[in-house]
């Protein structure tokens, strides 16, 4: 079976982390995001992945290949203007002659794709869409069913008043090929507020399958942090075994003798924890990263190339590619895009969101 992913949309809401970096390949415990998605279709056999492409395209392709370094076989549909979900798929028709998946590019799951396939064709569904469970639905589409699966009805984004199930649509989806037929070439069309309520006012024969499976989107930076938590706390084995206390160090690195780092902390190659460095996990820190002594680093993700000290105290926060962090500086729940300096003393206020190659001066 083919999977396309969708890896076109802007991914405003998890800016500044993605102004200049795809959502697709921003690193997950150091590692390109869809390579982890990748990985996962490969041990269900997915080896053949499209990628349907337009907002920052090129990073992505420049990174995977043709991805026969991943043990898959790649193949990229790129849209000149956006077409949502639905035209994105539609758009990359002419790879999908046979029953085909379909993943939104911004999921963590470990759902088991083979079951769900199995239970597809069992019911000899058109569309078979994955269900979780969530415990706020309002921004989300919730799907209701009857006692059999099929679905009776789609709710997009309600209020907490319409809300009638927190079984949301998580974004994973198995379908006929037919669908693609149906609907009008190079037009921006959604799967879930267009093609999918238009099939159930047909009648035809559209199923969801619930199952235990682990699920996140990195939609915001929030939920970015949440991904981390919950990989390096064992939520997801299949991604990232539980590190507990532990701390992964890459090759080449250099800690200081007197830094406390307090797991689960993943550090990337060639990095350098200074003097009475504190480490205080979750934390992942990217490779070439350097941490100056007497630095206090508390639930964070930093990304490649930072530099950060001495005396700088970061908690609870991210930190994109090749940024300076100088002395005494504080930033607390805030989101740094690449490129951007903070200079000595300064403190951010919480819940900041720095442009990239911005310079931040003190008193921010
Ligand atoms: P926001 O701007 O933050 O809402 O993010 P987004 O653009 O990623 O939108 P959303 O989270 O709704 O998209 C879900 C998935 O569909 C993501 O993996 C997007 O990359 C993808 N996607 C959304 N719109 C398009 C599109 O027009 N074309 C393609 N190829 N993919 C899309």
């Amino acid at each position: 079976m083919k999977a396309v992913i969708l890896v076109g949309g802007r991914a405003t809401r998890l800016e500044p982390l993605t102004c200049n970096m795809p959502k697709a390949i921003v690193p997950v415990l150091n590692t390109p995001f869809l390579e982890h998605v990748i990985r996962h279709l490969s041990q269900h056999q997915i080896k053949d992945i499209i990628l349907a492409q337009g907002h920052l395209a090129q990073p992505i392709e420049d990174y995977l290949g043709d991805g026969s370094q991943f043990g898959v076989r790649l193949y990229y549909s790129i849209e000149d203007t956006p077409l949502g979900t639905g035209g994105a798929v539609k758009n990359a028709e002419r790879y999908l002659a046979e029953t085909f998946l379909v993943l939104n590019g911004d999921i963590i799951t470990d759902l088991d794709i083979t079951t769900m396939i199995d239970f597809h064709r069992k019911r000899r569904a058109k569309i078979t869409i994955s269900l979780a469970p969530v415990d706020d639905p309002t921004s989300y589409g919730l799907i209701e069913t009857d006692a059999g699966d099929r679905i009776t009805r789609f709710l997009e984004k309600p209020t907490w008043s319409e809300v009638t199930t927190n079984m949301i649509n998580a974004g994973t989806y198995i379908m006929e090929p037919d669908v693609l037929a149906q609907m009008p070439p190079k037009t921006r069309i959604s799967f879930e507020r267009e093609v999918f309520p238009q099939l159930l006012a047909r009648g035809e024969p559209v199923y969801a399958y619930s199952s235990p499976a682990y699920w996140i989107d990195i939609g915001t930076p929030e939920k970015y942090l949440q991904l981390h938590r919950d990989l390096l706390s064992g939520k997801c084995k299949q991604y990232a075994p539980a590190l507990g206390k532990k701390v992964l160090v890459g090759e080449q690195c250099d800690i200081h003798p007197t830094a406390r780092i307090k797991g689960p902390v993943v550090i990337g190659a060639n990095c350098s924890i200074g003097r009475r460095v504190k480490l205080i996990g979750p934390v992942v820190i990217g490779s070439g990263s350097t941490i100056l002594e007497d630095s206090v680093i508390e639930e964070s993700v930093i990304w490649r190339n930072a530099r950060l000290g001495p005396g700088v105290s970061l908690k609870k926060s991210i930190v994109a590619d090749n940024c300076l962090i100088n002395a005494k500086s504080i930033c607390e729940e805030s989101v740094l895009g690449d490129n951007v300096t903070v200079t000595s003393g300064s403190k951010l206020k919480p819940g900041s969101r720095i442009e990239p190659r911005t310079t931040v001066e003190a008193e921010r």
